[in-house]
């Protein structure tokens, strides 16, 4: 199949998880605390602060037409108000990069990380925090914006959501106890209260959503007023959501905490971001854990590449906007895995294009093997490789398959 003349390919990163020693950022601090609940630090992650010329130069030549990535708050601006230059220009150099090698540019101003003082002054429940972020955000866009085209202004909204409903209530309390330590600990290096406490992924509360929504909307509004024909939007974790026999009152509520109230406010937008990974399983009693003996990748998820057909139906009924997925891979050793999570999950675009969708772009998760946050190194999304001691990348087979197909524009759907 003949895709769109003007589809986006592209592979996605942010900034945190590849660039290194982003040490103004909450993250690094709590990667750094003692009894951290992190698996390692981020350090020098691969480098791509220094190396982003190479990398975005080989990314080019595989075949991709787009590179998404993240400006990082916590460099733009590393104390309340004080906006660096010197690291615009950074950012200002990458989206160059990218034009002159015919790709187009598509940011992300915020991917989880924020600047420690925005933390120690009360971080993703705060509601000063929406105001402060679209200040950032008119500030990059005032410098940058002639070179932009596409913004993402959060990744993934509704992940604090998701670890309220999902993950915390399915670790041990064991593993609860432990969390508790950790955030008191966390909450004492920012200089808060522990009710104060809120990085982007602990604000789980609904007035954490509430700031990271009106953020949202204040963000979009500030892109707009500085280039009003930029395409704005938001990305959001989308599982294809199915409910078993008798789950579908489960799987309805879950479906509208975590992804319609989002949506609904996504629908004055100019596309939304799809990021699907898996799918979730509802029975009367809730999410259902994968099925026995079902592969699973290294995160734990099913190996369901069908699942991308779903949540990009289900986000372009419920919004009526052109779709861009935003995020769509695996994390596996198994590079072999890694193309046939992409045959079957294009298949599922090709089909969504076929019923007359606006597919505007598809972006694969990650361009490198990075830094997956709590997670450490191990889990490995990347088309391309990083030796962690000598940052050389090597290409797998799974980014020239994947570059070929973006090259030709076409999708040989057997
Ligand atoms: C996030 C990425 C993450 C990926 C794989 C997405 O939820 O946007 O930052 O690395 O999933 O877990």
């Amino acid at each position: 199949m003949q895709f769109p003349q003007e589809f986006l390919w592209g592979t996605a990163t942010a900034a945190h998880q590849v660039e290194g020693n982003n040490v103004n950022s909450d993250f690094w601090v709590l990667e750094h605390l003692p009894h951290t609940m992190f698996t390692e630090p981020s350090g020098d992650a691969v480098d791509h602060y220094h190396r982003y010329r190479d990398d975005i130069a080989l990314l080019a030549e595989l075949g991709f037409n787009s590179y998404r990535f993240s400006i990082e708050w916590a460099r733009v601006e590393p104390e309340d108000g004080f906006f660096s230059k010197a690291m615009l220009d950074h950012y200002r150099r990458m989206l160059e990069t990218c034009l002159s090698h015919g790709m187009k540019p598509m940011v992300t101003l915020h991917h989880f990380t924020s600047p420690r003082w925005v933390v120690a002054q009360g971080g993703w429940t705060h509601a000063e925090t929406a105001a402060k972020f679209a200040r950032y955000a008119a500030r990059v866009m005032h410098d940058l914006g002639d070179l932009v085209e596409y913004v993402c202004t959060i990744n993934e909204m509704n992940i604090p959501t998701m670890a309220k409903l999902f993950w915390r209530p399915d670790t041990s309390e064991e593993v609860q106890i432990q969390q508790r330590a950790f955030e008191m600990r966390a909450a004492k290096a920012f200089a808060v209260s522990r009710e104060q406490f809120a990085p982007f992924m602990f604000a789980v509360s609904e007035q954490g959503r509430d700031v990271i929504l009106d953020a949202h909307q204040q963000a979009v509004a500030a892109v707009k007023a500085e280039r009003g024909d930029i395409q704005v939007g938001m990305t959001l974790a989308l599982a294809d959501m199915q409910a078993l026999e008798g789950g579908e009152i489960m799987r309805d509520y879950f479906r509208h905490e975590l992804q319609d109230v989002f949506l609904e406010v996504a629908r004055a937008d100019d596309f939304i971001g799809v990021q699907t990974y898996t799918r979730d399983r509802f029975g009367p009693e809730g999410r259902l854990p994968p099925e026995e003996g079902v592969e699973q990748t290294q995160m734990g998820y099913e190996f369901w590449p069908e699942a991308l057909e779903g949540a990009m139906r289900y986000a372009a009924e419920f919004t009526s906007l052109p779709v861009i997925v935003t995020e769509n891979g695996i994390g596996t050793e198994d590079d072999a895995r890694r193309i046939e999570y992409y045959r079957r999950a294009l298949q599922g675009v090709v089909n969504c294009l076929n019923a007359g969708m606006d597919v505007r772009g598809y972006y694969a998760w990650s361009a490198f093997d990075n830094f997956e946050w709590m997670m450490g190194y191990r889990p490995t999304f990347g088309l391309i490789a990083v030796d962690r001691e000598t940052q050389m990348r090597a290409v797998k087979p799974s980014a020239r398959w994947l570059g070929e197909i973006a090259k030709a524009n076409v999708f040989d759907e057997k």
